[in-house]
């Protein structure tokens, strides 16, 4: 039973492109201020992966985080059924985890779908959307006004 409430695991070939893609987004990334890359890949239903950088502003607030930019990418293209998404920093001692507006962004293309935080080490935890983001608001919330 639990295991209809998981999302299916990835396949071992997905996963490790994933991972490198994540890694290998994070060196585009601009970040002139923070000094922080970040990087993130988005594996699509039909196998098709994303990937995007932090891309940050002079005008501080116009700064977008990498998995915010994987997914406008995906979109844009077409693409909004999504299987995972992995994120890299180069943090050596934290996984990095997506902040609440990414959570949030996530979460309108579905709770079910995993979000795996990397280390540099190549080792990550991985977390649904659901459980990054409990109690979520959602598409299907504004559905429900008569
Ligand atoms: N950042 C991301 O791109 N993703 C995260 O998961 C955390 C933070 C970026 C935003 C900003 O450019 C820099 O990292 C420092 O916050």
């Amino acid at each position: 039973m639990a295991q209809e409430r998981c999302t299916p695991a990835l396949e071992l070939e997905h996963l490790q492109r994933l991972l490198l893609s994540c890694r290998e987004a994070k060196k585009s990334a601009y970040c002139p201020y923070s000094r922080f890359p970040v990087g993130a890949a988005l594996l699509t239903r039909e196998g098709r992966i994303f990937s995007g950088c932090n891309i940050e502003n002079a005008c501080y607030p116009l700064g977008i985080c990498a998995e915010r930019t994987a997914i406008q990418k995906a979109i844009s293209e077409g693409y909004k059924e999504f299987r995972a998404i992995a994120i890299a920093s180069d943090l050596q001692d934290d996984f990095i985890s997506p902040c609440g507006a990414c959570r949030q962004v996530m979460r309108e293309f579905g709770t079910n779908w995993a979000v795996y935080m990397t280390k540099p080490d190549g080792t990550y935890v991985v977390r649904t959307v659901q459980e990054l983001l409990p109690f979520s608001f959602g598409p299907e919330d504004l559905q429900k006004i008569q």
